[in-house]
């Protein structure tokens, strides 16, 4: 597909480009348009005017996600899949050769699809990102916590930048907007690493199932309008290379600092689950490394490591245990 085209095309806003202006005879011309509007792009043909943009493909654009992508590390592949069982089985099974580092899968839906604890994760057909990609950390990044709390910034960032909103993150993996979720994350260890985030872009607040209007929420109704899914994917590669850069250049602590600083409950009273008991206290730090600090009711300082976190809620909306 004419990528550079299709830009051109699409920076003018709207406007009419002449077919002098595009530079190519009219025949090429029509091939490489024909070929555009199959892929679903919109435009407008004017018989003197030219040839206006209309609107973005509802499909993935797998030429356009690695168009001038710029990435070292992640996205050096990309594939996008029309129907899977789920992203992260694909991209597990890729984990067989260490060429695959840095593979990115995509699909438009998923029959399958994982959530945290055995939950599904479903999303209409060509609404969402639904991707995995495939990392073969070093030791120091091999940490489920570490690559979890990687997904959940960069999708934080991706969201807040085509939104506007603050993106905060409910630990460990949900990325919510005034408190609805818009995206989760689900690391899966095996040969390598599998990072598997679903973003929910294009559905409308009616498209949300029923038992979700009131906790989630997509980037269509924060935004008001649909959304370019193959930009979104860019974006998300972009930032999640760009942290894992600065991991792998041992330096993590400006992941460190974007994950804290967006961590939802810190400042407040908090009821932490771990593998050995309940505590109770005031969310005061958090670090990827050492896990949570927390100013018990006692008014002592507990570390608590974060692999031993079970579940951590806002102390009023906590279970009452019994
Ligand atoms: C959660 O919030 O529980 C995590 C959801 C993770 C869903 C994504 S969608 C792409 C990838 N493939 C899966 O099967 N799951 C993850």
């Amino acid at each position: 597909m004419n990528i550079p085209l299709l830009l051109q095309l699409r920076d003018a806003g709207g406007q009419f480009l002449g077919i002098d202006y595009l530079g190519m005879d009219r025949d090429r011309l029509g091939v490489e348009v024909a070929e555009l509007e199959a892929f679903g792009v919109a435009l407008e043909w004017h018989p003197y005017l030219g040839i206006a943009y209309r609107g973005h493909a509802e499909r993935l654009c797998p030429d356009l996600i690695e168009w001038s992508l710029g990435t070292q590390h992640v996205g050096r592949r990309v594939a996008v899949w029309n129907r899977v069982a789920s992203t992260n089985d694909l991209a597990a099974r890729a984990a067989g050769s260490l060429a695959n580092d840095g593979l990115v899968i995509l699909a438009e839906e998923q029959t399958a699809g994982r959530g945290r604890r055995g939950r599904a994760w479903s999303a209409p057909a060509q609404s969402s990102v639904l991707m995995s990609v495939l990392l073969f950390p070093p030791a120091w990044l091999a940490d489920p916590g570490w690559l979890t709390a990687l997904g959940a910034v960069a999708t934080a960032e991706v969201v807040e930048a085509w939104t506007g909103q603050p993106a905060r993150i409910k630990w460990p993996n949900d990325v919510r907007v005034e408190g609805r979720k818009v995206a989760g994350i689900l690391v899966e260890r095996g040969l390598g690493a599998v990072l598997g985030i679903g973003l929910n872009v294009n559905i409308t607040a009616a498209d949300l199932p029923a038992d979700l209007q009131e906790s989630a929420t997509s980037l269509q109704v924060l935004r008001v309008e649909p959304l370019d899914r193959s930009e979104v994917v860019r974006s998300l590669i972009r930032r999640i290379d760009a942290h894992y850069l600065n991991g792998l250049n041992g330096d993590d602590a400006l992941l460190n600092a974007c994950w804290r600083d967006r961590l939802e409950l810190r400042g407040l009273r908090v009821q932490v689950q771990t593998t050995s008991e309940i505590i109770h206290g005031c969310l005061f730090d958090a670090n990827l490394r050492h896990g949570l600090t927390l100013k018990t009711d006692q008014g002592d300082a507990r570390q608590v490591p974060g692999a031993e976190v079970v579940s951590m809620a806002r102390a009023e909306d906590a279970p009452i245990s019994i």
